[in-house]
């Protein structure tokens, strides 16, 4: 199962929003997940998000951005047959690294409730699964 890790750039978009539609596990919301959303975050926040690709295919990838206070993690995933080879941690560390260059050194990540396996990933960075917050949402008139 080899892969290589490399910077998420737009051209790799479609391919991705595909590869998360396909990925049981996260919440891909059509407003917030189209192709112009997603390059506006990659505009913004440039360098920070990666793919796992083996020939030529996409096998993980990973979103990652920050506010200038704290980074965030989206869409983390790994291709079914690629799990479980240290995929996904080599994409957050990809991501981690661009964060502490930029001076962050905290970061959330949302995972869908009663995602275990997503737990158990964030389990070996000692992750702190918040009980004080919950997270709101609301559209902008
Ligand atoms: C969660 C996910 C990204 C993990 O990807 P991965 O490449 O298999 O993870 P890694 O190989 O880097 O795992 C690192 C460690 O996490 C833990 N872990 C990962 N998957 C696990 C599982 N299914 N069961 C138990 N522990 C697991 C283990 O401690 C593992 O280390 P080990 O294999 O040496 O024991 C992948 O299962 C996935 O894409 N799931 C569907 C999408 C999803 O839920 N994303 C999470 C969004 S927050």
């Amino acid at each position: 199962m080899p892969y290589s890790i490399r910077p998420l750039v737009a051209s790799d978009v479609p391919a991705c929003i595909l590869f998360w539609r396909e990925t049981e596990g996260l919440v891909i919301r059509k407003e917030s997940d189209g192709p112009e959303s997603i390059e506006r975050f990659l505009n913004r926040n440039p360098g920070m998000s990666f793919v796992a690709e083996d020939q030529g295919e996409i096998v993980g990838a990973v979103l990652c951005g920050h506010d200038g206070r704290r980074g965030y993690v989206y869409h983390l995933a790994v291709r079914a047959d690629h799990r479980r080879a240290r995929c996904a941690t080599a994409l957050v560390d990809a991501a981690w690294q661009a964060l502490k260059a930029e001076g962050i050194t905290r970061c959330h990540a949302y995972v869908r409730a009663r995602n275990l396996t997503a737990m158990k990933f964030w389990d070996q960075y000692d992750a702190e699964l918040r009980r004080d917050i919950d997270v709101v949402s609301f559209k902008l008139a």
